[in-house]
């Protein structure tokens, strides 16, 4: 018997319900008596909550000291999971110094609708980054004897009704791209813990989803941690911990815990049920306290410089018309009381009480830059305030440059609640028009947490996309505007022209509590790019101030039959200059369509830093499952026959090498037979159209809509639809076919399988 189920085998079962819930809002129970300790979880993705006395679950109160990094929208802006490696690995440092075991986070809920009030926390629109960089921060962080919490599992794409909403997805859909932007990072990073959603998932609630907690997450993808709930998304405690729901959070004050003593009592729920759920949550307890660090402490300015050169990696040039990078000797006017007051965070439980903050017009005054400010609008208000815009146009006409720092005031995006439209403030976009009358060397920076309405665009020589760029963000800023660092971000999400281009738009956020993820797999740029609708700024776009030529695509093979692996090589060569990074994003194409796919999807990335002149040779690896779509009916990932383009961009809407590859799919599975099995679906398959042949030869002559299938060019458009869509039951009401004969061909057909 192992050592841990010799400690079980000794606990009360009060002691192992008592186990099951926490003991107060951010700390597990031990149980002294058999030296079981408790455990601490804190939030947060992207820097610490820890919390003293008074404790919330939505950054409310007070929380020590931590460094604020920048937040998962801006972090995925560098397709670095080298970096999302670093802010984990400092995150761990963190929490070994605050003596929290597990860290609640990163999210990884993929960006359905740029109005869900939480983008700014969660990665991408695209499933695969998603799930690499959400693994590369889970490795950072427990490579520290740290524990993360990948969030929220599954489906929490919107704060509208989060604690009940139920998420409708077709099971495609939900594999293809929900649960794929877990998938990876479960399976290659083993978080210690997974949290469960607040809302529902088909009907269930996601702590108590049976199917998604066990049968997926652990069955299909090897999880071999807990998992616990998010704050308060319990519903029912007996078939949660069934579920396989490990963990409720916070405490309920014993009540749950009496629920499971009765359950085991009554014989509701078997003691092994608890037993493994004790189980798990004891692994992970030992193995966080074993791996503590007593007294670790963490150098916060070192880690101030890590939030700037991660915000200074992560921030998007999504235009320039050349103004960029200033130059020391011009006069700017720095426009915005963002420049004084940054917004460098998100509202809720991902708060962080930075442990300094460093706004654009310190880090200005530090390099000795020349300019002005003016305040230009008030954050607090959104209307305008035409003496503070009179200010700010002077100001601007009389500088040589005017630089606007804009976004969304923390009220317009946040945990719990989503947005309404993509609108800046009115008073911002008062000011934009005001100053840009008057400057025609105008840059915008942007600090928001999710896309916005560009309408402005055209009238602007630049735009940086600082997203919430963390504590550092003023300084970051400042070495991106005048050329320290040349920028190298690239959208993580399509920013779209308008709210009504996006593929949610018909179905968010759904009709009381229901949502309908009617668009299906087409979320975000496979939604633009498969319906040809031009974005503002496509998905992987960012600019630099250099330039980066591509060439000599190479392809190990030039055909695939899904076994192995397919290497895609191609050179990157600086052509500008002065050092700049690139990422490269390698797209695939399924130009056969014999299922519908979306236009391209991304297939994996790169990043590279190369100096003037220098070329690297960079190596992508394909496999099977790039290729494949999920049969919703098989249950199983099929490999399509067809052509391929496999694609290397800049951007997605940015493709500058590409070259097509010929796949050789599974064979077409037999369809599941029944008497209204269609002719058509069973002709696709060769064993069954060889047994339709056999049993209707007699019948094919007096039956035109049969010439298809005895592959005759009976030339009738008609009659081969017919034939094409006949339901195998209908032979008897066409034909001299009888039932007995029918029974005779589907028993064959059957045998088939
Ligand atoms: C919140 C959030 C979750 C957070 C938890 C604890 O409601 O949904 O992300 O980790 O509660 O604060």
């Amino acid at each position: 018997m192992s050592t841990l189920k010799r400690l079980i085998s000794r606990m009360t079962l009060e002691e192992k319900a008592g186990l099951c819930s926490g003991d107060q809002f951010w700390r597990t129970k031990a149980v002294e008596r058999l030296g079981i300790p408790a455990i601490n979880l804190s939030d947060g993705p992207h820097g610490l909550r820890a919390q003293g006395e008074e404790q919330d679950h939505l950054g409310v109160n007070d929380s020590r000291p931590a460094t604020c990094f920048p937040t998962a929208a801006g972090l995925a802006s560098s397709w670095s999971v080298e970096l999302l490696e670093q802010l984990g690995a400092a995150l761990g440092d963190e929490a070994q110094a605050e003596g929290l075991h597990v860290v609640l986070g990163p999210g990884a809920n993929i960006k359905r609708s740029p109005l869900c009030g939480r983008n700014f926390e969660y990665f991408s629109e695209d499933p695969l980054l998603s799930s690499h960089l959400a693994a590369a921060h889970i490795r950072g962080t427990q490579s520290r004897g740290v524990g993360s919490s990948l969030k929220h599992f599954a489906a929490n794409n919107q704060e509208h009704r989060r604690m009940s909403v139920d998420a409708r997805i077709d099971e495609r859909t939900l594999r293809e791209i929900y649960l794929a932007s877990f998938e990876h990072a479960v399976k290659e990073a083993q978080p210690w813990t997974v949290m469960c959603a607040y809302n529902r998932l088909n009907g269930e609630y996601c702590s108590e989803h049976a199917r998604l907690l066990t049968t997926i997450l652990r069955d299909e993808w090897g999880f071999e941690g807990f998992v616990v709930s998010d704050w308060g998304a319990v519903n029912e405690r007996v078939p949660g911990l069934e579920a396989g729901m490990e963990l409720e959070m916070p405490a309920s004050g014993g009540e749950r815990d009496a629920q499971i003593v009765a359950a085991v009592r009554e014989g509701r729920l078997e003691e092994a049920v608890l037993d493994r759920a004790v189980e798990r949550l004891l692994r992970i307890t030992f193995r966080a306290v074993d791996a503590r660090q007593e007294s670790a402490e963490f150098d916060a300015d070192a880690h101030h410089q890590l939030a700037r050169r991660i915000a200074c990696e992560s921030m998007v040039l999504l235009q320039n018309d050349g103004i960029l990078p200033l130059s020391n000797e011009r006069r700017v006017a720095i426009i915005g009381e963002f420049a004084e007051r940054p917004r460098y965070q998100g509202g809720g439980s991902s708060h962080v009480n930075a442990t300094r903050v460093e706004p654009l017009l310190e880090a200005l005054e530090t390099r000795g830059a020349l300019f002005d400010y003016l305040k230009g609008f008030e954050i607090d208000r959104d209307t305008p305030d035409p003496r503070l815009e009179q200010a700010a146009a002077e100001g601007a006409r009389t500088a040589e440059v005017a630089v606007l720092c804009l976004g969304l005031p923390d009220r317009h995006e946040s945990e719990g609640y989503d947005r309404t439209h993509l609108n800046l403030p009115a008073n911002q976009l008062a000011l934009i028009a005001a100053v840009t009358r008057v400057q025609p060397n105008t840059v915008v920076v942007l600090a928001n947490g999710a896309p916005i309405a560009m309408p402005w665009a055209g009238q602007v020589s630049a735009i940086l996309e600082g997203y919430l760029g963390g504590q550092a963000v003023g300084a970051a800023l400042a070495d991106l505007l005048y050329g320290e660092v040349s920028p190298s971000g690239k959208l993580a999400e399509t920013f779209p022209h308008r709210l009504e281009d996006t593929p949610a738009h018909l179905n968010f956020p759904g009709d009381s509590d229901v949502v309908r993820y009617g668009e299906g797999i087409f979320v975000g740029y496979r939604h633009y790019d498969t319906l040809g609708t031009d974005p503002l700024f496509p998905f992987g776009h960012g600019l630099s101030y250099s330039r980066f030529d591509y060439a000599n695509l190479t392809l190990s093979a030039s055909d695939f039959d899904g076994q192995g692996s397919l290497t895609v090589s191609c050179d990157i060569t600086n052509s500008g200059e002065r050092e700049a990074s690139e990422i490269v994003q390698l797209y695939l194409s399924d130009r056969t369509q014999s299922v519908p796919m979306a236009a391209q999807a991304l297939r994996g990335f790169d990043r590279v830093t190369l100096a003037p002149g220098e070329t690297a040779r960079i190596e992508m690896g394909l496999s099977r499952r790039d290729f494949c779509w999920y049969d919703a009916e098989r249950a199983d990932w099929r490999l399509p026959t067809g052509i391929f383009e496999v694609r290397i961009g800049a951007s997605s809407r940015d493709i500058r090498l590409n070259q097509c590859i010929e796949v050789r799919g599974d064979a077409v599975a037999l369809p599941v037979i029944d008497r209204n099995i269609l002719m058509g679906d069973l002709q696709r398959h060769e064993g069954a159209t060889r047994v339709l042949r056999q049993h209707l030869a007699d019948i094919a002559d007096e039956l035109p809509m049969l010439n298809g299938l005895m592959s005759r060019d009976g030339g009738d458009d008609l009659m081969d639809a017919m034939g094409h869509y006949l339901p195998l039951r209908a032979l008897v009401s066409f034909s001299g076919f009888t039932e007995a004969r029918l029974e005779d061909l589907l028993k064959d057909l059957k045998a088939l399988a």
